[in-house]
């Protein structure tokens, strides 16, 4: 048995962020989400895992600094190669499989035949987060021996995922994103496929968004009637493809935290509940409510940091109040008036209240960038 986790793709739904990031990349609880997938493949016991990744693309944006228009290669593969490596931190070994382009997931399965050798696999889309991990799928897959299994849960906005109807426990058909969902159980993005997947792929055309979709290839073998087995799960899973979803992963992993605090925090700081300080970080005269986490070499001063933050490495906060939020390495937040809550900020951003006149909300925002104002 063998793995195969997603890890390309373009991450649209996550701009500005993804312009500059991968977005299997975007850390949950700081730490990415791509670390969990891996994470529960190596407590299922496999050991080899390809992970797709798309070739870098170029990208016209601001400098930081100094506003300046300038091209920058977005290497989100380079990046998940350096997290990653050869998965020996993971106890896996590590192929990388490059994708020319997105062209969907089943062009992803397609392209990782000659890896598969003719083993079953895992598929796992590396955006995708289930708490309880994969172990008990994988162990059914490989007892009942069925050429596909799918996992199916109940969700909220079916139209935004893969969705099955079903007969009693059989699945006779599948649809992406339907206009119309013939039931509220959504395709998970976690799939265990024999080699009969690759016949499917190259049975099967582009859909109407020009992508070969997984979720065609797994009809075909409905349609051609082999045994694709189902399990509707009821533990928590998430698709962080939006800011909402990756704040409530953030939210749900958080809360099974245990406190640890490796950084400093002086006398007059108050803490609640669970929260985590890296090593190096310096906490004064602040409120930590947690449960949060705060990464190391992080600065918090005269602030509150609410329940459900993950604050990560090198971030300052001075003077501000902050809570349900992910906040990413090295950026500032001072003096803001108003509580900051249900947002997600980027690498080496400063939001801060200036003094100078006259007053006004100055802005410098990279591309889909989204800013509400109390
Ligand atoms: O999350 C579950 C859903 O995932 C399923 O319900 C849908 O049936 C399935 O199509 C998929 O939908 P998404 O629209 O969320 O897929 P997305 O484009 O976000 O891609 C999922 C992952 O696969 C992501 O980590 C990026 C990666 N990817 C995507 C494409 C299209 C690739 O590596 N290559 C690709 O060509």
């Amino acid at each position: 048995m063998k793995a195969l986790v997603l890890a390309g793709g373009r991450g649209t739904r996550l701009r500005p962020i993804t312009h500059t990031r991968a977005k299997q990349l975007v850390p949950v609880a700081n730490k990415p989400v791509l670390n969990y997938g891996l994470e529960a493949i190596a407590a299922a016991g496999i050991r080899e895992v390809g992970i797709v990744v798309s070739d870098p693309r170029e990208l016209l944006q601001p400098d930081h600094r100094t506003g300046e228009l300038v091209t920058t290669l977005v290497n989100s593969q380079a990046e998940i190669r350096a997290a990653v490596g050869d998965g020996s931190q993971f106890g896996l070994h590590v192929t990388y499989i490059e994708q020319e382009a997105p062209l969907g997931l089943a062009h992803a399965v397609k392209i990782s035949e000659a890896f598969m050798a003719g083993d079953s696999f895992v598929m796992y889309l590396g955006d995708n987060l289930i708490k309880d991990g994969i172990v008990p799928f994988v162990r059914e897959f490989e007892r009942e021996k069925p050429e596909a299994q799918i996992l199916l849960a109940k969700v909220a906005r079916p139209w935004e995922f893969g969705v099955a109807e079903l007969q009693g426990e059989r699945v006779v058909r599948l649809e992406e994103k339907p206009k119309q969902p013939k039931s509220d159980l959504a395709l998970v993005g976690v799939y265990l496929f024999t080699k009969s997947i690759f016949d499917a792929v190259r049975a099967i055309k582009p859909s109407a968004r020009g992508e070969l979709e997984i979720t065609d290839a797994i009809q075909h073998l409905i349609s051609t009637g082999r045994n694709v087995r189902s399990h509707v799960i009821h533990g928590w899973w998430k698709d962080t493809g939006r800011v909402e979803d990756l704040l409530e992963a953030n939210r749900i992993v958080l809360t099974d935290m245990e406190t640890k605090i490796e950084g400093d925090v002086d006398a007059a700081t108050v803490i609640e509940g669970p929260v985590r300080i890296g090593k190096g970080s310096k906490v004064e005269r602040s409120r930590l409510r947690g449960p949060l986490i705060i990464g190391a070499g992080a600065r918090i001063t005269d602030a509150y940091v609410g329940p459900f933050s993950a604050i990560a490495d090198g971030v300052q906060i001075d003077r501000c109040e902050i809570e349900h939020s992910i906040v990413l390495d090295r950026s500032e937040l001072r003096s803001i008036t108003g509580r900051v809550e249900s947002s997600l900020i980027g690498r080496d951003v400063v939001v801060t209240t200036s003094n100078a006149r006259p007053s006004a909300h100055r802005l410098m925002l990279g591309d889909s960038s989204r800013v509400e104002l109390a």
